[in-house]
C-alpha cells in the first residue's frame, strides 16, 4: 500500500474533473485525479451540443446565465487547450437550427422562440422553405425553424483528449483507480482511499463523480447530493462521401411530438441523440431507444437511411432535482462538489473548472456559482 499526498485529490477524470484538474495545476497547484477509465463514461457518450438557448427550459433562470458564461467561456478555453497540447478541443462554432416537422411541432416551437425572444436571447423564426435552405437534405415536411447563431458544439472524445493530454503536461497525477471511499478526520475530508488500498491524503477532494457522485462512502449520509442517473442512448453513423456534408450545423428537431437532435463533425461523423430513461445505473442499448432515435431521424433527415450506423451506446446523465449542478462546499470542510451537470456537462466544463478552482484559491464561492451551492436541497448550511 501507497500513501500519496497531493494539495487536492480529484475524484473522477470526466470533463468536469479533468478540466478542473488542469485548472488548478496552471495555478501551480500539485493535483492528483483518480478514476478507474477515464473519459470513458458520461463524457465520451455525450453528443456534445453547447445549447444554452435551444434548450432552455421554462423558470430555469440561474441555470441559464451559468450556461450563458460557459458557452462564452468555450472559444478561449479551447484555444488555450490546443496551445498547451497541440490537440484540437473539438469546439465547431456552427450555430443550431431548431426545426418542427407538423404543425402541433411548429407551434410549440413558436411557443418556445417567443419565450427565447423574452429572454433577450438571439433567435430567428424561419419558414420551412427557409430553413431547408440552410440545410437543404432537411425533409421536405418540414414545416418551420428558429435559427440560433450562438449555440455550437464539441467533439467530446476530441475534449476528453485534449485534456488527458492537458493534466499530463501540466504534471497532474492520473491514478487509474476507483475510489473506495474519502477519508475523513472529524468533520474535515483528508483524501482518499482507492480499491487498491493506496491512500491519496489531500487538502481538498472535489468530487467530479457524476452520477455516482451520490455514492461516494466516507461521505455522511445526509451530505450526499441528490445526484440521480438518467440513462441516454446515442447513436453515431457515418455520412459516406458523396453525401458530405449531410448538414452543417447542429439540427434540434421535434418530429411528431418526439425529440431528437443531430450533431455533424467535420470528418463525416453525424451524432444523433438521445434517449431519456430513469432506469438507475443500467447501460445497456435497447432496441426501442435505437429504434425511437432512427424513427425520429429519418423523419426530418430522409437520407438518414444511407449512413452507416457505426455504434450505438448508452450513458448515464448525472440529473439533480432542479436540473442545475451542484457546485462548491459540501458541509465537510475540505470536500467541494463539482456535479450534477445533467445534460449540460460539456457545456458547463469551462466554467465548472473555474469556479470550482477560484473557490480552491480562495476559500470563496464566486458568485456565478452561488446559485448552486448543495445547501439548496436542504443540506446543512455551508459557509460560502
Ligand atoms: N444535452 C443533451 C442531452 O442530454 O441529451
Amino acid at each position: 500500500m501507497t500513501g500519496l499526498t497531493s494539495d487536492v485529490v480529484v475524484v473522477g477524470a470526466g470533463l468536469i474533473g479533468l478540466a478542473t484538474a488542469w485548472r488548478l495545476a496552471a495555478d501551480g497547484i500539485q493535483v492528483t485525479v483518480c478514476d478507474p477509465t477515464p473519459g470513458t463514461q458520461t463524457s465520451a457518450v455525450a453528443a456534445g451540443m453547447l445549447a444554452p438557448v435551444t434548450e432552455v427550459e421554462y423558470g430555469e433562470d440561474d441555470l441559464l446565465a451559468l450556461n450563458l458564461a460557459s458557452v462564452a467561456a468555450w472559444p478561449a478555453f479551447a484555444e488555450e487547450l490546443q496551445a498547451a497540447t497541440g490537440l484540437s478541443a473539438g469546439l465547431h462554432q456552427t450555430g443550431t437550427l431548431s426545426v418542427a416537422y407538423d404543425v402541433d411541432d411548429a407551434a410549440a416551437l413558436r411557443r418556445l422562440a417567443d419565450y427565447q425572444r423574452r429572454l433577450g436571447l438571439e433567435v430567428e423564426e424561419l419558414s420551412g422553405r427557409d430553413a431547408r435552405k440552410r440545410e437543404p437534405l432537411l425533409a421536405a415536411g418540414v414545416s418551420g425553424g428558429v435559427w440560433v447563431p450562438g449555440d455550437h458544439s464539441v467533439d467530446n472524445r476530441q475534449a476528453v483528449a485534449a485534456l488527458l493530454r492537458a493534466i499530463e503536461v501540466s504534471g497532474v497525477t492520473l491514478l487509474r483507480q476507483r475510489v473506495s471511499h474519502v477519508l475523513t478526520a472529524g468533520t474535515t475530508a483528508v483524501g482518499v482511499q482507492l480499491d487498491n488500498g493506496d491512500t491519496v491524503h489531500a487538502g481538498h477532494v472535489i468530487a467530479a463523480a457524476g452520477p455516482w457522485s451520490g455514492q461516494l462512502d466516507g461521505v455522511p449520509h445526509e451530505l450526499r447530493p441528490p445526484v440521480r442517473p438518467v440513462k441516454g442512448e446515442v447513436l453515431r453513423l457515418r455520412v459516406p462521401e458523396a453525401y458530405r456534408p449531410a448538414l452543417t450545423h447542429t439540427v434540434r428537431a421535434t418530429a411528431r411530438g418526439f425529440s431528437v437532435y443531430l450533431v455533424p463533425r467535420p470528418g463525416g461523423e453525424l451524432v444523433v441523440g438521445a434517449t431519456s430513461s430513469e432506469l438507475g445505473y443500467d447501460t445497456r442499448v435497447l432496441a426501442g431507444g435505437v429504434f425511437s432515435l432512427l424513427r425520429d431521424a429519418r423523419t426530418v433527415l430522409p437520407i438518414t437511411d444511407e449512413l452507416e450506423l457505426v455504434e450505438a451506446i448508452a450513458g448515464l446523465r448525472p440529473a439533480t432535482p432542479d436540473n442545475a449542478p451542484v457546485l462548491g462546499p459540501s458541509g465537510l470542510d475540505g470536500l467541494l462538489w463539482a456535479t450534477g451537470h445533467y445534460r449540460n456537462g460539456v457545456l458547463l466544463t469551462p466554467i465548472t473548472a473555474q469556479i470550482i478552482a477560484d473557490t480552491v484559491r480562495t476559500g470563496v464561492v464566486p458568485e456565478l456559482g452561488k446559485p448552486f451551492l448543495a445547501s439548496r436541497f436542504g443540506a446543512p448550511k455551508v459557509a460560502t
